[in-house]
């Protein structure tokens, strides 16, 4: 078989990552295409001085280990790296996956293997957008998750992996194409033997096994009665979920079921069986993290996964203000709970709990998505709900299965 060529698109904590272990992979080719700011200029001057390090750590053992491998080439120019690319691998937050679709639209080549590690919900519907016809000669694949808690330690040198997740669900809409390598192979040993991975029945279960529908809810309990005062202390973002948070964010999930048992139901084509709840996603993926997997709750306020993790504050003269501008609100709204209030609608499914977080997050971005239980607000082109693309029925989000 020929050799694999990836093309790692963004250049943050996921990107370093991904960008190292295909380098580290025998018989693959390890490209970076990072348009943010001077990024791959300072990545590119970086490599030439020092090693590129994916730094593994094992939390058992309390050990590391060191993978040592430069990707071939760091750029901002996507004439330069995207012919010839077998994988293209998006791993950056969802705001900046339109830029990254016009920029490789022209370069595209026929069987190219387009994948959203995460997708985040909507990923398709703007892939097909934006791609138009070359999005039907591509395979397109989507992740739930990254499959790593990953951060950097020094740009353009180290990455550090806390920790891997067991399993990862991905979806993949097949090209007119077959192309060279087959998709869900490539990915595997792009990442090597962990996460194993696994494929969903469609596209649209990711959307409503999505995690970015978590923040907002725990967002809205803890600051829909805050008195605007600054705070003293920063709080505990998921271990500081209380019975009001536990009971929206449970709520939301509930809904998300509703909207896949309804799809199903509806259409037999859809099988969303792999679409379960959130508490039980949690047992089953931190099954060793949690002390006490009783409910919902109990599940957040004991995964050690989670340990010093806090709300997005913004610190003045010592004391705390809520970040509204984090990507808890202005990534997981547009990208996220929209989208699985736009899927609810087309499914006839109610969503009480969905409906009162959005419409406070929404005030509190100063956007306006939803009125009157609709996604007709003037803001709507900035989201990535099915509406927005003209889906409307059930019969047009199979159309693109
Ligand atoms: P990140 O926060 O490291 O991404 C930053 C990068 O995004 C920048 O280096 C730049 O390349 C790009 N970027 C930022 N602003 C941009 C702009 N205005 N235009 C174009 N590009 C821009 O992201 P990370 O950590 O790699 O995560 C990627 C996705 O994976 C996110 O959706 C995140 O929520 C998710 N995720 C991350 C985890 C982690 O441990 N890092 C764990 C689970 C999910």
């Amino acid at each position: 078989m020929s050799k694999l060529v990836v093309l790692v698109c963004g250049g943050g904590n996921g990107a370093h990552t991904t960008a190292g272990l295909a380098a580290y992979r025998e018989n693959m080719e390890s490209r970076v295409l990072t348009l943010f700011k001077d990024e791959a200029e300072r990545w590119t001057n970086l490599m030439k001085e020092n090693d590129f390090t994916v730094q593994v750590s094992d939390a058992n053992t309390n050990t590391s280990t060191d993978l040592k491998a430069k990707p071939t080439i760091v750029s901002k120019d996507p004439a330069t790296v995207v012919p010839g690319a077998h994988l293209i691998i998006f791993t950056m937050p969802a705001f900046a996956h339109p830029t990254y679709f016009e920029a490789i639209r022209p370069h595209l080549d026929d069987g190219a293997i387009i994948i959203g590690m995460p997708g985040q919900p909507g990923f398709e519907f703007q892939c097909f957008d934006i791609l138009k016809d070359k999005a039907k000669s591509c395979t397109i694949m989507s992740f739930e998750s990254l499959p790593w808690a990953a951060r950097i330690l020094e740009f353009g040198k180290t990455v550090q992996i806390l920790g891997t997740k067991a399993s990862l669900m991905g979806s993949i809409i097949n090209a007119k194409t077959k192309p060279p390598h087959d998709p869900l192979q490539s990915m595997q040993k792009v990442l090597g033997s962990n996460p194993v991975l696994k494929q969903t029945s469609n596209y649209l279960e990711p959307y409503l096994l999505t995690k970015a529908i978590v923040h907002p809810p725990i967002m809205y309990a803890r600051w829909k009665d805050w008195d605007g005062k600054p705070l003293d202390k920063v709080p505990l973002f998921y271990q500081g979920v209380d019975e009001m948070a536990a009971k929206y964010l449970s709520g939301v999930a509930d809904e998300l079921m509703a909207t896949a048992k309804a799809f199903q139901s509806q259409n037999p084509k859809l099988d969303m069986s792999h679409v379960i709840h959130l508490t039980d996603w949690y047992r089953q993926d931190y099954a060793k993290d949690i002390t006490d997997k009783t409910n919902l709750m109990t599940c957040l306020q004991t995964n050690a996964a989670y340990d010093g993790l806090v709300h997005p504050m913004i610190e003045k003269d010592g004391k705390f203000m809520p970040n509204f501008g984090y990507r808890y609100l202005v990534e997981d709204v547009p990208n996220g709970l929209v989208v699985t209030k736009g899927l609810a609608l087309i499914a006839g499914v109610k969503t009480p709990y969905t409906d009162e977080v959005l419409l406070w997050c929404q005030k509190t971005m100063e956007k306006e998505y939803m009125v009157d239980g609709k996604l007709t607000g003037k803001d709507i082109q900035e989201t990535r709900c099915p509406q927005r693309y003209g889906y409307s029925t059930i019969d047009d989000l199979v159309s693109i299965l």
